[in-house]
């Protein structure tokens, strides 16, 4: 029993947190503010690189911005981005803006544990450094955390071309509404990089929160293509336009035609039309949040359910 009382003091809370929420998710607000002015960006950010961390907007506001999440039932500001203008990306008549995350912080958590929680997850991190594929550095990943506070879907993404095809879970993605453009970034050694620069097509699975544990399973496939189509253990059916493989129990399914591509960082930062959109199922979809911002709701008695 007593264990149960000491370990939020002596356990780092996780950093990320699997939920389920029926999209579109009307949680968290964020709002972009420059100069006086601001704007509601919540369908218009994504992350375009871990390392070094970047966000993309489709709006070039300033130079110096800054990027408020807001809590819509309490109206609370959860956290914030300091974020600075490092490049403009032109496409036809739309622009996107990249930016450098300088700064960030929540007020998910009250002051002491607020400090002391971002010790213990830094500590944690720096111990299995090793094993931190991203190499990203402690503040990095805390300034992260703070973007993940508008939850993040989760999709599973097909590839399909002649001697390579490939399904695997992305959650670095989304629309960049005022551009009509889609995001997505990939750690640059991903096996289907190359594929996908190549025909540049794709097609998004949004999964069901149940299917979890198999696309956290998919998660090889980052590193190893897909010998067979047909060994995945859920069914397939094609694409309306591409006929390329994507999940029948999907909530919806997006085909997107790669206009663009660039290597920012550790990653590829891949920009995209939709093509078709389907919306096949109304249901939970399996999202990412921070963990500070699951506790928060929790003691607001609005958890997101857990998955
Ligand atoms: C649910 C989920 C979502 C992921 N989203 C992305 C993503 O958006 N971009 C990316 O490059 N990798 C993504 N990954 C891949 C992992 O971050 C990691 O690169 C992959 O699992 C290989 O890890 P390893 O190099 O540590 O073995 C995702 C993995 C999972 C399980």
């Amino acid at each position: 029993m007593w264990k149960d009382w000491i370990r939020p003091f002596v356990r780092p809370l996780p950093q990320w947190s699997p939920v389920a929420i029926v999209p579109p998710s009307h949680a968290v607000t964020a709002t972009l503010h420059w100069d006086g002015q601001s704007m509601d960006v919540t369908t218009d950010h994504t992350v375009a690189s871990l390392n070094p961390l970047m966000i993309a907007i489709s709006f070039d506001a300033s130079e110096q911005v800054m990027l408020e999440y807001n809590d819509n039932a309490t109206g609370k500001l959860l956290g914030l981005l300091r974020l600075s203008r490092t490049a403009l990306i032109a496409i036809q008549d739309a622009s996107v803006a990249i930016y450098h995350v300088e700064a960030g912080e929540h007020h998910c958590l009250a002051w002491p544990r607020r400090s002391w929680n971002t010790w213990l997850q830094n500590r944690s991190m720096l111990k299995n450094r090793a094993s931190n594929h991203l190499n990203m550095a402690p503040l990095a990943a805390q300034q992260l955390m703070v973007a993940y506070l508008c939850p993040r879907p989760v999709v599973l993404v097909s590839v399909d071309a002649p001697g390579q095809q490939n399904i695997f879970p992305m959650d670095l993605i989304g629309p960049l509404k005022r551009s009509g453009l889609f995001s997505f970034a990939l750690r640059s050694t991903n096996v289907s990089e190359p594929v996908m620069r190549e025909v540049r097509r794709v097609v998004l699975s949004n999964v069901p929160a149940a299917m979890k544990g198999i696309v956290y399973k998919l998660s090889v496939h980052h590193k190893e293509p897909l010998q067979d189509w047909n060994a995945l253990p859920f069914p397939i059916r094609p694409s309306k336009e591409f006929g390329i493989p994507a999940v029948v129990e999907a909530l919806r399914i997006q085909e997107l035609n790669i206009v663009h591509s660039q290597v920012i960082g550790l990653h590829t930062f891949f920009l995209g039309h939709v093509v078709s959109d389907e919306h096949w199922a109304e249901g939970a979809q399996l999202h990412h949040t921070a963990g500070f911002h699951q506790i928060y709701r929790q003691r607001q008695d609005m958890a997101f359910a857990e998955v």
